[in-house]
C-alpha cells in the first residue's frame, strides 16, 4: 500500500480509527506522531468497542507493529491503563509496541495547568481535552520537558521532576489551585516507567531500517487540520501539528519516504470545544444526538454538529497535499431531507474561497450554501458504491468535486465490512 499519511481534513473526530482500522490490514507498521490522549479513536471490532487514546488502532490486528512517536507527549499512568485495558479485552501487548524514547512526557501538573488556564478563561477558553496537552508541549517548546528516556532514569527523572514540581506549585499556588505532591507524583511515575521500560526504543532508527526492508508505513494523524497548532482556527486548537508534516517531524521520516496522503473527511462537519463554526446548526446536531450520534470519544461531550463545509476542506487537501479522500459517516445523512454543503464564505459582504487566519473574522463568516436533495434511505447495507442510493452518490462525487481530491472509500457504519471502495 506504499507509506500513508492519514490526516483528518476538518476539526478532528472524522472518524479517523474505523479508516486506519481498515487501512492497517495492508500495511506492517502503523505509527503515531503527534498528540496524546487527548485523541480519542474508536474501533468496532467482532461487536467489541474499543476506544484508543495513545496506542494506534494497529494494535487490534495481529503482526502489525504500532509505533508511539517522538513527536507525541505520553502520560505514562494513562498510557498503561490503556495497555491494561487492552489486554483485559484479549489483545497481546507486547513486541508489537514501540515507545520513542524522545516522546515527551504530560504530568499532573500539565493536567493542573491546564484546568486552571481553561479556568480562568470563562467564556473564551478554549474548550480543552483537559489532558494537559497544551502545557506539555509548552513545557518541550520552552525546552524544560522531560521525556520518556528520562523517565528510564530514575534517579535523573526524579531530581528533574523534583526541580519542575517545585517551579509548578508556585504557579499553582499563585492561581489559587492545589499544589502537587512530589513524593507520590514520583513514585507512581517510576512505577509506570518500569512497566513501559519493554517498549522503549530509538524509534527513528526502527522505521528507518523497517523501510529499508520495504516495510508499509501508515502514519495515523489524530485530530484534525483546523486544530493544527499552526494551520488552525488559533488559538481553538490543540499544541501540535496535525497536517500532513507533522508525520515527519513527529516520526523522525523524511518527507521524500512518504507516497500518499489520505484525507478523512465526515459526510457533514463536527467539532467539540470552543471556536468558530461556520456551518453549524442546531437542528441537524439535534437530530445526529437523538440517533446517539456524535459524543466525544475522550471526554464525551456532545460534539457541536453543521453542514459539510468545502470552504474548509478545499483549504485541508491544499495545506496536506490530500491526493484521496475517503468520506466517513454518510449514514448519519441518511435520514434528512435536503442536504446543504457550503461552497464559499461571505464576510462584510465579500465571497471568500479559502477561511480567514482570524479567528474572530472566521466566526463573522456566513456560510454560502448549494442544496442537494436527500435520499431518505438507509446506507447500512450497502457493499458497493453503485449500491448507493444515487442522490446520495451524487452527494460524495460532489463533496470529492469541490474539496479536489478523488474519492477513495466511502464509509456507511461503523463496522469494517461498512466500508465502500471506490
Ligand atoms: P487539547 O488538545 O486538549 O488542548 O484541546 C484543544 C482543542 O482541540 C479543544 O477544542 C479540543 O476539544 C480539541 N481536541 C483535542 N483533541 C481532539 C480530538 O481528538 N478530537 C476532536 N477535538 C479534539
Amino acid at each position: 500500500m506504499a507509506n500513508t499519511i492519514l490526516v483528518g481534513a476538518q476539526w478532528g473526530d472524522e472518524g479517523k480509527g474505523k479508516i486506519i482500522d481498515v487501512l492497517t490490514a495492508k500495511v506492517d507498521i502503523v505509527v503515531r506522531s503527534q498528540g496524546g490522549n487527548n485523541a480519542g479513536h474508536t474501533v468496532i471490532h467482532r461487536g467489541t468497542k474499543y476506544i484508543l487514546h495513545l496506542i494506534p488502532s494497529g494494535i487490534l490486528r495481529r503482526g502489525k507493529v504500532c509505533v508511539i512517536g517522538n513527536g507525541v507527549v505520553v502520560d505514562p499512568l494513562a498510557l498503561v491503563t490503556e495497555i491494561e485495558g487492552l489486554r483485559k479485552l484479549g489483545i497481546v501487548i507486547g513486541k508489537n509496541l514501540l515507545l520513542s524514547d524522545c516522546a515527551h512526557l504530560v504530568l499532573p501538573y500539565h493536567r493542573a495547568l491546564d484546568e486552571q488556564r481553561e479556568l480562568r478563561k470563562g467564556h473564551v477558553r478554549i474548550g480543552t481535552t483537559k489532558r494537559g496537552i497544551g502545557p506539555a508541549y509548552g513545557d518541550k517548546a520552552a525546552r524544560t520537558g522531560l521525556r520518556v528516556s528520562d523517565l528510564m532514569q530514575p534517579i535523573l527523572f526524579s531530581k528533574k521532576l523534583q526541580a519542575k514540581v517545585r517551579e509548578n506549585n508556585s504557579i499553582l499556588q499563585a492561581l489559587g489551585a492545589k499544589p502537587i505532591n512530589y513524593r507520590e507524583v514520583n513514585e507512581q511515575y517510576l512505577a509506570a516507567g518500569k512497566k513501559l521500560r519493554p517498549f522503549v526504543a530509538n524509534t527513528v532508527v526502527y522505521l528507518h531500517r523497517a523501510l529499508q526492508r520495504g516495510k508499509e508505513v501508515l502514519f495515523e494523524g489524530a485530530q484534525g487540520t483546523f486544530l493544527d497548532i499552526d494551520h488552525g482556527t488559533y488559538p481553538y486548537v490543540t499544541s501540535s501539528n496535525t497536517t500532513a508534516g507533522g508525520a515527519c517531524t513527529g516520526s523522525g521520516v523524511p518527507p521524500h519516504r512518504m507516497d500518499r496522503v489520505l484525507g478523512v473527511m465526515k459526510a457533514y462537519t463536527t467539532r467539540v470545544g470552543e471556536g468558530a463554526l461556520p456551518t453549524e446548526d442546531a437542528a441537524l446536531a439535534n437530530l445526529l444526538h437523538k440517533m446517539g450520534r456524535e459524543f466525544g470519544a475522550t471526554t464525551g461531550r456532545p460534539r457541536r454538529c453543521g453542514w459539510f463545509d468545502a470552504v474548509a476542506t478545499h483549504y485541508a487537501t491544499m495545506l496536506n497535499g490530500i491526493d484521496e479522500l475517503a468520506i466517513t459517516n454518510l449514514d448519519g445523512l441518511d435520514g434528512v431531507d435536503r442536504i446543504r454543503i457550503c461552497v464559499a464564505y461571505r464576510l462584510n459582504g465579500k465571497r471568500l474561497d479559502v477561511p480567514p487566519c482570524d479567528a474572530t473574522q472566521l466566526a463573522n463568516c456566513e456560510p454560502v450554501y448549494e442544496e442537494l436533495p436527500g435520499w431518505k434511505q438507509s446506507t447500512h447495507a450497502a457493499k458497493k458504491l453503485s449500491q448507493l442510493p444515487s442522490q446520495a452518490r451524487k452527494y460524495v462525487h460532489r463533496i470529492s468535486e469541490l474539496t479536489g481530491a478523488e474519492l477513495s472509500m466511502v464509509s456507511v457504519g461503523p463496522a469494517r465490512g461498512q466500508t465502500l471502495f471506490v
